[in-house]
């Protein structure tokens, strides 16, 4: 009797990070990391020099040269588009600024329905320059895989409403539970803005994305389902029919993880926090990336590969497994551990 054999097509849609995504076999577990490009690498530090970080996204050979360092330095499986999850408020007509050491500020915060007129619609040619940046990625990295992102709608709305960066989210909270309509006309025009965003670089050519709701654990479940589900359900769903892998990813979600898969997620990301096994079980067989703690990369080396380890292990309860750290990569991570890193999960992985 004939075997069938799922066939492998080549380039990026047969790469190990696709498939891991999509739940079929691999030959090891891919593996990249949140803010790869970025501080812990000097070739970026010294290219970064006199170019503010709002400036370096908008010009696309930057950002082909930041994205690609490192895809070349670590040998991931993955390159995630150099970018903020603030450009397309930017676009939109937001006056903003991404402050070294603190994050994204805004210069006049949302807090009233007039505000919401500085919020329109995006085109492709307010976001020309991501664009084009995607399309130079595509030719450079040939079968590496591109992750084109944007923010979800509660974390972008958080930094509206706050002006930046927050650790209480008081005036977020405040309008979402004083001023119930105003909040979900805020998040309906953010998830028309994402989901145009996300449409701009899946056009251009990127292989999966993945929307950042990094504050969203700071809210109950109760509330999450509530005044943020249907948001970024509207721009997931979206995205349903559009032939990319969908990772939906926040910080401190261990309660919110099946919500989150319901949004519309083909994997969802998971914080250090929640091991994986126990992630998997709630998500109904959806696949998972995560979760090594990104400080444990500053631990002696038997302590990174012990954890490392344990990380593939509980990963192989889900249907597919993407390895990645449980947040980003932090700015004083000595790159040679992430690179020893990308090869350990590679050789303890081979299938
Ligand atoms: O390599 C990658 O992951 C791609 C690049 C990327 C950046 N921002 C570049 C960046 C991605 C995916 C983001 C998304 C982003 N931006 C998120 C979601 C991801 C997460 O970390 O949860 C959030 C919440 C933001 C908002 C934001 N922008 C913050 C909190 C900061 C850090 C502030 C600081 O200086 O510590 C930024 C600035 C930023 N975005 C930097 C980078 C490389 C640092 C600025 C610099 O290098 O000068």
């Amino acid at each position: 009797m004939a075997r069938v054999t799922t066939t492998t097509p080549a380039g990026p849609a047969g790469s190990a990070f696709v498939r891991a995504c999509r739940g079929q076999d691999v030959p090891h577990t891919p593996v990249w990391f949140m803010r790869q490009a970025g501080r812990s690498l000097p070739e970026y530090r010294k290219i970064r020099e006199g170019v503010g970080m709002l400036e370096s996204c908008r010009r696309p050979e930057l950002v082909t040269e930041i994205t690609l360092q490192p895809v070349r330095r670590h040998g991931v499986d993955a390159a995630i588009l150099f970018s903020d999850i603030v450009v397309p408020l930017a676009a939109a007509g937001i006056d903003l600024d991404i402050v070294a050491g603190t994050g994204p500020v805004i210069a006049d915060p949302v807090r009233a329905r007039e505000d919401l007129d500085r919020l329109r619609p995006i085109t492709v040619a307010d976001v020309s320059f991501v664009d084009e940046a995607v399309r130079l990625l595509v030719k450079e990295l040939g079968a590496t895989p591109l992750i084109g992102f944007a923010g979800a709608p509660f974390t972008l709305a958080s930094y509206l409403v706050e002006g930046g960066p927050s650790r209480t989210y008081t005036r977020t909270k405040a309008m979402m539970y004083g001023a119930p309509q105003l909040w979900h006309d805020l998040c309906a025009r953010l998830a028309e803005i994402t989901l145009a965003f996300l449409r701009v670089q899946i056009d251009a050519g990127v292989s999966a994305v993945q929307l950042f709701d990094s504050w969203a654990g700071a809210l109950s479940e109760a509330d999450y389902r509530r005044y943020v589900l249907p948001h970024s359900a509207s721009v997931l769903g979206g995205l349903a029919t559009a032939g990319v892998p969908r990772i939906h990813f926040g910080v401190g979600t261990a309660l919110l993880l099946p919500a989150m898969g319901e949004a519309g997620a083909d994997v969802v990301g998971v914080d250090w926090r929640t091991p994986l096994d126990r992630a998997a079980a709630t998500l109904g067989g959806r696949a998972v990336q995560g979760n090594l703690d990104p400080a444990t990369l500053f631990a002696p080396w038997p302590v990174v590969e012990e954890q490392a380890r344990r990380v593939l292990a509980e990963g192989r309860a889900a249907p597919g497994h993407v390895f990645n750290l449980g947040h980003g990569v932090l700015p004083e991570t000595d790159p040679d551990v992430l690179t020893r890193l990308v090869d350990l999960v590679h050789t303890a992985s081979a299938r």
